[in-house]
C-alpha cells in the first residue's frame, strides 16, 4: 500500500503478533529468578491491625519472604501526584502503616519461587484487627460538595455552577420533568489482568507492568524508592484493555517493586480477577437529580442536575458528571450540582466515558421523559434545542455535527416508521422499542513528545512513550509517520510502551491520537526537512540519506497552542437503539445499534469502527447487566467474578451495530483534526437503551442495570 495514509481503512501492524500470541503482555516477562507475589488483603473496610503473625507463611514450603507493615521498606517520600490522581488526598501508602482504610487492602505480600507456592502460603497468614465504624453503605452516607470539581478539560471550578433563575424558571415552567437516576458501581473488566514484573539491578529499577501511562509508573516508584526517574524503566508494549484501570498506579506496583527489592529476584505480582474488584478502581455509584423545565412547543427553559458520586476517605475522587449538561443542549437556566460521599471504600477511579457516560445518561434519559411528556418526538426535542455555541463557556463550537448526526442516524436506522406509542411496536410476542441518545466526549489535548530518526537505508524508527489498551496506537501512529515522511509504512517502525522514550500524557480521556499524533506529525516534518536540507537532493529523502550516509534524528514535544482557548471543543453524536423485551420473562435484547459521530478527521475506518463496536458493548453492559454489590455491612463485593458480574458477551452483542463517522473537518482542535474517539463510543447507549425500553414496554426504569426484575 503508498500514501496518503491517514484516514485509509489499515488493519492492525501488530496484529499479527497478538493472534499468534508473540506479543507480550506484563504477566508474560518471565525473568530468570523470578519469585511470585501473593496479596494478602484486609477482611474489615476500617480499623487497625492488631496482630499479625506470618510465621507459618514463612516456614511454608517455597516462601522466600512475607512483606508486612512491620518490615517492609520505608517510603523515601509522599507518593508522586499526576493529573490522573484526584488532586485532594493522598494515595494509600502500601504496607507503611496499620491503619485500614478499606475492605480488601493489601496487609501483606507472600513471595516464594512458585506462583502456587505463594498463593498457598498467603493463606496463612493470620491477622486479627480492631475493626473501627465503618461507613460502606451508599444510602446512609452524608453526600458533601467537593473542596473543587474538575472538568474533562482540567479546568478548575466550584462544584455548584449556576447561570439564570433556574429555580424560578423550573417553577414557571409550562411542562417539567423532575426524577432521580441511579447507576451502580461498575467493575473495569479489561479480559488482561493487572500484573507487574519488577525487576532491580543496583539502584535501576526495570517494571513490565499492564500502564495506560509509563511515565507515571516511572515517576511514582522513583518517588517511592527515592531514585532518579531515569533510573526507573517502565514498559508496557501490549495491554489488553483498561478502559481506565491502568492509567492510575495502584498497591499492586509498589509492592511487586518492595519485594524485588527485599528478596533481590525480580518478582511477579498479577491480580485475579476477584482482586480487580478490590485493588483497580471501578466506576463510582452514582445517584443524580434531573429536572427539567420546557415550554408547550419544547423549548427548554430550566435544567436543573445534581449528582451524588461515592468516593474513598483518603482521596477526594471527582469526575466531570455535569458538564456536559451545561452546554449539549440551549437553555437559559442551568444549576449543577456535584457532591460526594466519603466512604469507606478503596477509591474510584476512570472507566470508559469517565463522567459524561454517568451524566449524559441521566440528562438523556430526562430528555426522553420531557419529549414524552411533550409528545415530541425525542430527535425533534433535542433539535429544537440545538444550541449556536457553547452557553457555559460562551465560546463557539470547533465544530459540532448533531444535526447532522441525528440526520444520518435517523435515516439508517428507519427511524421515520417510529410509532410513538409505548408498547406499540411487536415482532411475534416480543415487545419492540426504539429510543435514542445524544453523545459526546470533549476533545483533549495535552503536551506529548515524539522522536523520529531516518536511516541511511531510507527506512525510519518513529517513537514515543504512549501506550496501545486496544485502540490501534501502533498503527495509526505508523500512519502519521509514514504519510508525513513520504516513506511507505513498510519502511517506518513504530514504538511505544517504553519509558525511556520520549513523554506522553496519559492514553485516557481519548487525547491519544490528538496528542501523541501531533507530536509524531512535528517530529516527522522536522526530521524529513533536516534530511532534505542536508541531503541536498530535492525532495528525494530517499536519495537524500543514502547521501547523507549516517541517522538523521529530531525529538519534538507538539504543545496545544493558544487557538486552544478559542473553542469549546467536543465529539458529538446520536446513537439509536432498538431493543426487543419479553413481555412474559422480562429480558431485554439490543437488537440494533445505529450511532452516528462527529469525530473530526477518522484516521482509521477500520480501527475506529471497532473502536465504537466496544463502547456500544460496553454500553449495553452498563444498561442491561453491570453492578457490582457491595455488601453495606463491610464493603464486601460478593459479585467480584465475571459468572456474578456478567458482562455482553457475543451472544449479548446485537447483529447489527452500524457505526457512521459524519464528514467533519475541524481545524481547530488540533493539528491532525482529530477530536478523539475512544470514550464518547459508550456515551449515550445506556440512555438510549432505557428509552427504546420504556417504548417498548411503558416501563420508566431509572436505576441501572435494566434486569427482568425490573420489568416484571
Ligand atoms: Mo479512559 S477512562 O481515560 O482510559
Amino acid at each position: 500500500m503508498t500514501a496518503p495514509y491517514m484516514g485509509k481503512p489499515i488493519s492492525r501492524v501488530d496484529g499479527r503478533l497478538k493472534v499468534t500470541g508473540t506479543a507480550n503482555y506484563a504477566a508474560e516477562q518471565d525473568p530468570p529468578r523470578l519469585a511470585f507475589g501473593a496479596i494478602v488483603r484486609s477482611t474489615i473496610a476500617s480499623g487497625r491491625i492488631a496482630t499479625i503473625d506470618t510465621a507459618a507463611a514463612a516456614g511454608a514450603s517455597g516462601v522466600v519472604t512475607v512483606l508486612t507493615h512491620r518490615n517492609a521498606p520505608r517510603y523515601a517520600g509522599p507518593p508522586h501526584k499526576a493529573m490522573v490522581d484526584p488532586e485532594r488526598g493522598e494515595k494509600l501508602r502500601v504496607l507503611q502503616d496499620d491503619r485500614i482504610t478499606h475492605q480488601g487492602q493489601p496487609v501483606a505480600l507472600v513471595i516464594a519461587n512458585t506462583l502456587e507456592e505463594a498463593t498457598h502460603a498467603a493463606t496463612l497468614v493470620r491477622v486479627t484487627y480492631s475493626a473501627a465504624p465503618a461507613i460502606t453503605d451508599i444510602a446512609h452516607a452524608r453526600a458533601v460538595l467537593p473542596t473543587q470539581q474538575k472538568t474533562d478539560q482540567g479546568e478548575r471550578q466550584s462544584p455548584v455552577q449556576q447561570r439564570g433563575n433556574p429555580q424560578g424558571a423550573l417553577a414557571a415552567a409550562e411542562v417539567k420533568v423532575d426524577h432521580q437516576y441511579v447507576i451502580p458501581r461498575e467493575n473495569n473488566n479489561p479480559i488482561e489482568l493487572h500484573a507487574t514484573v519488577a525487576a532491580w539491578e543496583g539502584d535501576r529499577l526495570t517494571l513490565w507492568d499492564k500502564s495506560q501511562w509509563v511515565d507515571n509508573v516511572a515517576l511514582e516508584m522513583a518517588a517511592i524508592f527515592g531514585v532518579p526517574p531515569e533510573s526507573v524503566r517502565v514498559v508496557s508494549p501490549f495491554v489488553g484493555g483498561a478502559f481506565g484501570s491502568a492509567l492510575r498506579t495502584w498497591a499492586h506496583v509498589p509492592l511487586a517493586a518492595m519485594g524485588a527489592r527485599v528478596t533481590r529476584r525480580p518478582v511477579k505480582v498479577m491480580l485475579s480477577r476477584r482482586e480487580m474488584y478490590y485493588g483497580t478502581g471501578y466506576r463510582p455509584h452514582t445517584t443524580q437529580r434531573v429536572a427539567l423545565g420546557a415550554s408547550a412547543d419544547g423549548r427548554l427553559s430550566a435544567i436543573l442536575h445534581e449528582d451524588e458520586q461515592e468516593t474513598s476517605t483518603y482521596e477526594e475522587y471527582t469526575e466531570a458528571v455535569l458538564d456536559a449538561t451545561r452546554f449539549l443542549h440551549s437553555c437559559p437556566n442551568v444549576y449543577t450540582r456535584h457532591r460526594i460521599k466519603r466512604l469507606n471504600v478503596h477509591t474510584p477511579t476512570w472507566m470508559r466515558g469517565p463522567g459524561e457516560a454517568s451524566g449524559v445518561f441521566a440528562l438523556e434519559c430526562a430528555m426522553d421523559e420531557l419529549a414524552v411528556a411533550l409528545q415530541l418526538d425525542p430527535v425533534e426535542l433535542r433539535l429544537r434545542n440545538e444550541p449556536e455555541r457553547d452557553e457555559y463557556r460562551k465560546l463557539p463550537f470547533s465544530s459540532r455535527s448533531t444535526r447532522e448526526c441525528y440526520r444520518v442516524a435517523t435515516e439508517r436506522f428507519g427511524w421515520g416508521r417510529r410509532n410513538p406509542e409505548p408498547r406499540s411496536m411487536r415482532d411475534g410476542r416480543w415487545l419492540i422499542g426504539w429510543g435514542m441518545a445524544t453523545a459526546t466526549y470533549p476533545s483533549n489535548w495535552a503536551p506529548a513528545a515524539a522522536r523520529a530518526r531516518l536511516l541511511p537505508d531510507g527506512s525510519a524508527e518513529v517513537s514515543s512513550a504512549a501506550s496501545d489498551m486496544g485502540p490501534g496506537t501502533w498503527t495509526s501512529m505508523t500512519q502519521v509517520a509514514a504519510e508525513t515522511l513520504g516513506l511507505p509504512m513498510e519502511r517506518v517502525r513504530f514504538t511505544l510502551g517504553d519509558s525511556r522514550l520520549p513523554n506522553t500524557p496519559p492514553h485516557g480521556g481519548s487525547m491519544t491520537m490528538a496528542s501523541v499524533g501531533s507530536a509524531v506529525q512535528a517530529a516527522c516534518r522536522k526530521v524529513r526537512a533536516d534530511a532534505l536540507a542536508r541531503g541536498s537532493e530535492g525532495n528525494d529523502l530517499v536519495a537524500a540519506m543514502r547521501r547523507i550516509g549516517q541517522p538523521v534524528e529530531a525529538t519534538v514535544n507538539a504543545t496545544p497552542g493558544a487557538d486552544a482557548q478559542k473553542y469549546s471543543k467536543h465529539a458529538f453524536g446520536g446513537v439509536f437503539v432498538e431493543v426487543a423485551v419479553d413481555p412474559d420473562l422480562g429480558e431485554t435484547r439490543v437488537r440494533r445499534v445505529v450511532g452516528a459521530y462527529g469525530v473530526g478527521r477518522v484516521m482509521n475506518p477500520k480501527l475506529s469502527r471497532s473502536q465504537c463496536i466496544g463502547g456500544m458493548i460496553g454500553g449495553i453492559g452498563m444498561a442491561l447487566m453491570e453492578h457490582a454489590v457491595v455488601d453495606p455491612r463491610n464493603g464486601r463485593i460478593p459479585n467480584a467474578n465475571l459468572a456474578e458480574y456478567p458482562v455482553p458477551v457475543h451472544a449479548d452483542s446485537p447483529p447489527v451495530m452500524d457505526v457512521i463517522f459524519v464528514d467533519e473537518h475541524d481545524p481547530h482542535v488540533n493539528p491532525l483534526g482529530v477530536k478523539g474517539l475512544g470514550e464518547i463510543a459508550i456515551v449515550g447507549i445506556a440512555s438510549a437503551v432505557v428509552n427504546a425500553v420504556y417504548h417498548a414496554t411503558g416501563k420508566r426504569i431509572r436505576e441501572l442495570p435494566v434486569t427482568p426484575d425490573k420489568l416484571l
